[in-house]
């Protein structure tokens, strides 16, 4: 499974980066009004940190202005992943986007029927939004293990992004159901490292060793 850090915070993503911990990239219309500087800027910045895929989204509703704002986008750097949502217009888009070459991933996804049009419209990732969905009391996961079904059921390529994740639970049914990518905001991903009983047992480890009076060189 891959992981892609949905952030658009510079430092963050140079920090996970540098640790190894990420593949890619997700950012999206908030978490770019969050980050405070221009769009073109911080996903320019964003590309030279990671060669993975980094997402930026489209902001037009109309498929022939987002095919215009994709392109845009994606002269930004190879590794631009353009994102458009899950709307008759997205797909359209995603599909002219697809077929120039360029990477789609189509977010807010919250059916599988949905997740099917975006495979067969070409998009590289589909993005189910799975805390969303917790949030009013439906499954998120068990759309992620529709989706798993379907494309497997038809061999699509498309890969399946797990994305608004909140909790460390999350990325673990995901990577169970064999979701492609997970995308974790920063402090989630920082927190799947921890573990109390990785604390206790390095703590008495190195209380033994210390007894020993050894050094290892
Ligand atoms: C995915 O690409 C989205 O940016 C993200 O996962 C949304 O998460 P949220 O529901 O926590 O805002």
């Amino acid at each position: 499974m891959k992981f892609f850090v949905d952030t658009a915070d510079i430092a963050e993503i140079r920090e996970l980066q540098d640790a190894g911990l990420i593949d890619g990239v997700t950012t999206n219309p908030s978490l770019i009004t969050k980050a405070g500087r221009p769009m073109r800027d911080i996903v320019a910045e964003i590309c030279d940190v990671t060669e993975g895929p980094v997402s930026a989204e489209v902001t037009a509703l109309e498929a022939d202005e987002m095919i215009r704002e994709g392109r845009i986008l994606a002269e930004i750097a190879d590794n631009v992943c353009i994102k458009v949502p899950l709307t008759l217009a997205g797909l359209k888009a995603c599909k002219e986007l697809s077929g120039e070459g360029h990477m789609v991933n189509v977010t807010l996804c919250f059916s599988a029927v949905q997740a099917l049009l975006a495979a067969k419209a070409g998009a590289t990732f589909i993005s189910p939004f799975i805390g969303r969905l917790d949030d009013i009391n439906l499954d998120g996961m068990a759309l992620i293990a529709d989706i798993r079904r379907i494309y497997d059921n038809y061999e699509f390529d498309t890969e399946i992004l797990a994305a608004s994740i909140r909790t460390l639970n999350h990325v673990r049914e995901a990577a169970l159901i064999g979701a492609d990518v997970a995308t974790v905001p920063p402090a989630t991903l920082k927190a799947l490292v921890k573990h109390p009983l990785t604390d206790k047992g390095l703590e008495n480890f190195l209380a033994d060793w210390k007894k020993s009076g050894q050094t290892i060189g």
